[in-house]
């Protein structure tokens, strides 16, 4: 090995060396972070269930929940019933399908339904169906009861969900006072 075969050793191994360096201070410039100051997206703080009171805290835009079923349309919401039809009876002492039987569902104590085996989320849960309940359940029933299985995505319109739950309420509760109209 002469002299010019080792410079062009000491060469190689130099320029590699330097090129770790100058790879890692571009790497270190390219993806230096920056942080905005506020988080770039809203982060929604949904109710996370529990009791009717919280539900009832998170205030939404347009009319409240007594103002929708104050003026809800029960034969809409008999229509809007065909989605929960293929899991649920209405008529009393109708048979529990995927979902229990629905007859007197409002005012009911939660996973109260005889002869029918609810997941262990929705029996915890705890409470009767008020129209705050029945409204946010229905709104995204795995929102308000984590774990539960009813696979259901939910109702976004509010006023779909009025009427459904005014047509529940025809099912043997007819007298069960609707919430203030505010
Ligand atoms: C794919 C089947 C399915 C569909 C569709 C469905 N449900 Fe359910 N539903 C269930 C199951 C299963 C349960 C029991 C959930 C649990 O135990 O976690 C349930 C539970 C319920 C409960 C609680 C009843 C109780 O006794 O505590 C209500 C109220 C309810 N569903 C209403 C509805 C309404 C209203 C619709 C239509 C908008 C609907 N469901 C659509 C399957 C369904």
């Amino acid at each position: 090995m002469d002299n010019f075969e080792l410079n062009k050793i000491a060469g190689a191994v130099l320029g590699g060396a330097l090129a770790v360096v100058a790879i890692s201070e571009i790497a270190n410039i390219a993806v230096s972070p920056t942080f905005p100051e506020q988080n770039a997206y809203a982060i929604e703080v949904a109710s996370t269930g529990g009791d009717s009171s919280a539900a009832a805290e998170v205030k939404e835009e347009g009319p409240s929940l007594g103002a929708l079923l104050a003026s809800a349309d029960v034969a809409k919401g008999e229509k809007v019933f065909k989605k929960c039809s293929a899991c649920h009876t209405t008529e009393e002492g109708g048979a529990n399908k995927i979902g229990p039987n629905l007859y007197a569902v409002l005012d009911r104590a939660k996973a109260s339904h005889a002869g029918f085996s609810y997941s262990d989320a929705m029996v915890s849960h705890g409470g009767t169906w008020t129209y705050e309940d029945l409204d946010a359940f229905l709104k995204k029933p795995k929102d308000f009861i984590n774990g539960t299985k009813m696979s259901f995505a939910g109702l976004k319109k509010a006023d779909d969900r009025a009427d459904l739950i005014a047509y529940l309420r025809t099912l043997g509760t007819e007298s069960t006072p609707l919430p203030a109209a505010e």
